[in-house]
């Protein structure tokens, strides 16, 4: 599959390395785009470059990547993880940068749309941007790990939810203990 890992400046920069480390062993072809914010963010967190995992990276204004364009769409986007900016744009199609537009191309072409927000508490327009996007056919899978499985470290804490996304993209993966397993 041609896969669109975006990462916007939301808190959870781990949540990005750890899926992008764990499709880095599939054989899907990965491009990477990421937010002024979302670098900083990577930096502050887990003194991470994302360009260093080795994936082909766009830049934000770069509308001439394939998949800008819906008669060359990706098979999956996943934006991990999702501020509420972000979010809000891409549910009111404004699409004026690579992430918003290819967001936008997967909701027309009916193409898999995982967003993986953070963000608390949440207001009304948060939770109406979400309805508005979940009737047009994106996913929303919020960064809210479970603890079922006796997680001890934050990574196992991350794998919870990074799981749950390679779930939603049908990526078999044993990230995280599943429930009475
Ligand atoms: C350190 C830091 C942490 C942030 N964490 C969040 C967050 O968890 N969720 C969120 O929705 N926005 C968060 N923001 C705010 C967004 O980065 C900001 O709204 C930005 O405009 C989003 O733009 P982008 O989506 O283009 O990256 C954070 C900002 C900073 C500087």
């Amino acid at each position: 599959m041609k896969i669109v890992v975006a990462i916007s400046g939301a808190s959870g920069a781990l949540y990005a390395k750890t899926l992008l480390e764990t499709l880095k062993a599939t054989d899907h072809k990965i491009s990477l785009i990421a937010t002024e914010n979302a670098l900083k963010i990577a930096r502050e967190e887990i003194d991470l470059d994302y360009r260093e995992l080795g994936f082909p990276s766009y830049d934000l204004k770069d509308f001439k990547a394939p998949w800008a364009s819906g008669s060359n769409p990706c098979d999956q986007m996943v934006i991990i993880p999702c501020s509420m900016g972000t979010l809000g744009r891409i549910a009111h199609g404004t699409s004026d940068n690579l992430i918003l537009r290819t967001a936008d191309v997967c909701l027309k072409e009916h193409k898999k749309l995982i967003l993986v927000p953070r963000e608390t508490p949440l207001s009304l327009i948060h939770i109406e941007n979400m309805r508005l996007l979940t009737l047009s056919g994106a996913v929303i899978l919020p960064a809210v790990p479970s603890f079922y499985s006796r997680p001890t470290t934050i990574q196992d804490l991350v794998n919870t939810v990074v799981a749950r996304v390679l779930d939603h993209m049908g990526i078999e993966n044993r990230l995280s203990p599943r429930y009475k397993e």
